[in-house]
């Protein structure tokens, strides 16, 4: 099959929802739906339905769903095209998308070199149980149980010059490829050909999907290098690989993600219940890194080592991640060298404390700034303030401004204005009439809304409109609740209209009297039953589309006044006792405020 719109079809047409769900979760049959435990959110009472006759899924408690693409790519945390790939693959959908000679032999060899490592990782991994070695007890040595080498497929190089060449070469592969791969080298002033891995434990690198695509082989003692790598080859591109996340993908909670330098930390976590964790491959980490990591997460916590390298490295990230918008912040590992070092001594807990107390970025950079600086001098005092006011100004939120500026005036005891001044230039004024200070805040974040909004009945309308959309027409019910939640209402009569229509979803009609027997308002009956649809094309998704919008944007506003509101009072009855509890609930405030905008403009 050629056309990737025909492959999409076809998969949706023979990958029953109802079986490949069953795949990951039970399902027991419940009226006309089939009902189990969610899988996107902890619950204990099912309110995950999945309707064979629509093909679509949804949970009644998270608010999840869609259709068995949807559920894949979710699931198993893949983008559109992989999802669909995967469910191609498992129902035996051919995809042979119009390729000329050169791809398909590109694509055959990228497959050959797959096979390669694979048969490679497990040659390593059978050494390490079934011959004398002492890569083994190296591996226990490190604290690592049997559980955790199998799920990572760790190995062991033999001490021998053609273990790995005998093996592969015996499975029919050629000496050209095997070299190619780096798993063979090639002394040309010799013309000798032996194994690049020896007596050493073998860490089997995956891409996303987890395929294995390359190595990393430690020594056992400490003789340098201590790591060898596998070269970039046309499987294996470090710039655009991150170690773990192929299990990490599908452990992500809260769009959050740790990265750490080296294999050991990673496996370390994950082997003490911390699995939300990606590692770089000895490399600075990548733009092309960066962008992978966004694929799954907006929040990075940086959990470098401690060391000057590390640091060097983790402002480095803090650049490459910052820039493409990901919220960073930076973990402080105290007396440890890294993050294995680290749990080991403190625990699980100690991590999870240490997660919870992770600094952000630009403080992590005004305080490591503040060393090179001795604070006790008049003239390196302002050096500090001027370099520290350049950080600041980068960032575009004007509450976090206000934040760092209040915490960079506590650090060095200069006035919160000599700062503002440095950070806007002398046009700085600090009655806030400041023409520069403005347009500033405006060019760089469009949505500001400066003083709280009321509700109007415009709002209100809009709200109205949609739930009495989903009384009148069933098809459109169904879509819209596949795409809204209660809470983006403003309203509770909406809420509690919705969850009913939700809890109710086999009637074909509802009937007005149904809903005046729920607890609404005569005020909001009135209004549903005035509103006329006449005007309005039911078949127009669109247009739909459009209101839910709205509605979620009102819903957004509204929480956004209010948080404004709260921070407003908050600074009103400030008095100086309590300054620290009070800026932490600022910054809390602030933060939130962060996420709505955002969210704002992802609409
Ligand atoms: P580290 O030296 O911090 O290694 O290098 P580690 O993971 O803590 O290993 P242990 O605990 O000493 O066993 C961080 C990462 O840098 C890469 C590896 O990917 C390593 O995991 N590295 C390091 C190399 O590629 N080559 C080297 O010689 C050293
Ligand atoms: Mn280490």
């Amino acid at each position: 099959m050629n056309d990737i719109k025909d492959i999409i079809e076809e998969v949706k047409s023979r990958c029953d929802i109802v079986s490949t769900i069953s795949q990951y979760i039970e399902l027991k049959s419940s009226g006309i739906n089939y009902k189990g435990l969610c899988p996107f959110h902890g619950e204990k009472t099912p309110s995950f339905y999945v309707n064979e006759s629509k093909q679509i899924y949804k949970c009644f408690g998270c608010g999840e769903g869609g259709d068995v693409i949807n559920f894949v790519m979710k699931m198993e945390n893949l983008d559109f095209i992989d999802a669909v790939k995967v469910l191609a693959q498992k129902y035996g959908i051919e995809i042979n998308t119009n390729m000329d000679e050169e791809s398909k032999k590109k694509l055959e060899k990228i497959k050959k070199f797959q096979d390669i490592h694979t048969e490679a990782a497990r040659f390593y991994f059978s050494n390490l149980h079934t011959k004398k070695n002492s890569g083994y007890a190296y591996l226990r040595s490190r604290g690592l149980d049997n559980k955790i080498i199998k799920k990572f497929g760790l190995g062991y190089s033999l001490a021998s010059w053609n273990s790995l060449m005998d093996y592969l070469t015996s499975k029919g592969y050629s000496n050209k490829d095997l070299i190619e791969c780096g798993l063979l080298a090639h002394k040309k002033e010799s013309n000798k050909i032996y194994d690049k891995f020896r007596n050493r434990v073998m860490f089997p690198i995956f891409d996303y999907r987890g395929n294995v695509i390359g190595f990393g082989g430690r020594v056992l003692d400490d003789s340098l290098p201590k790591y060898l790598n596998s070269p970039d080859t046309i499987t294996f591109n470090k710039r655009y690989n991150l170690y773990g996340l192929n299990f990490s993908r599908k452990e992500i909670k809260n769009k959050t993600l740790i990265l750490v330098e080296g294999y050991m930390d990673l496996i370390s976590l994950y082997q003490y219940g911390i699995k939300n964790v990606v590692a770089t491959l000895g490399t600075a980490l990548t733009k092309e890194q960066g962008m992978l990591i966004k694929r799954y997460a907006d929040n990075v916590i940086i959990s470098y080592d401690s060391d000057e390298a590390g640091i060097k490295a983790t402002l480095r990230a803090i650049e490459i991640l910052s820039d493409i918008d990901i919220n960073v912040k930076v973990l402080n590992l105290k007396d440890c060298k890294d993050p294995d070092e680290f749990i080991r001594k403190y625990g699980v807990k100690g991590y999870q404390e240490a997660i919870d107390e992770s600094i952000n970025q630009i403080i992590f950079r005004i305080n490591n700034l503040k060393k090179q600086f001795n604070l006790n001098k008049d003239e390196d005092k302002v050096k500090f303030a001027k370099e520290a006011s350049k950080i600041i100004k980068k960032v575009k939120s004007p509450v976090e401004i206000d934040y760092y500026t209040k915490y960079l005036s506590d650090l060095i005891q200069i006035s919160i204005d000599s700062i503002k001044r440095e950070i806007y230039g002398k046009s700085y004024n600090k009655n806030g009439n400041n023409k520069y200070q403005k347009s500033k805040y405006i060019k760089k974040d469009e949505v500001v809304i400066e003083k709280p909004k009321i509700i109007t009945n415009g709002e209100k309308f809009v709200e109205k409109n949609l739930i009495k959309l989903m009384i009148e027409d069933k098809k459109l019910r169904d879509i819209i609740v596949l795409k809204v939640n209660d809470n983006d209402f403003l309203l509770d009569e909406s809420k509690e209209i919705l969850n009913w229509i939700i809890k109710n979803q086999e009637l074909d009609k509802i009937t007005i009297d149904k809903i005046k027997s729920l607890n609404i308002s005569e005020e909001y009956i009135k209004d549903i039953e005035n509103i006329s649809l006449n005007n309005m094309s039911l078949n127009n998704v669109k247009g739909v589309d459009d209101i839910i919008k709205n509605v979620k944007k009102n819903t957004l506003n509204e929480k956004m006044n209010r948080l404004l509101k709260e921070q407003k009072e908050i600074e009103k009855n400030k008095n100086n006792s309590d300054t620290k509890e009070v800026d932490g609930k600022i910054m809390e405030i602030a933060l939130k405020i962060v996420e709505i905008r955002r969210m704002l403009q992802k609409l």
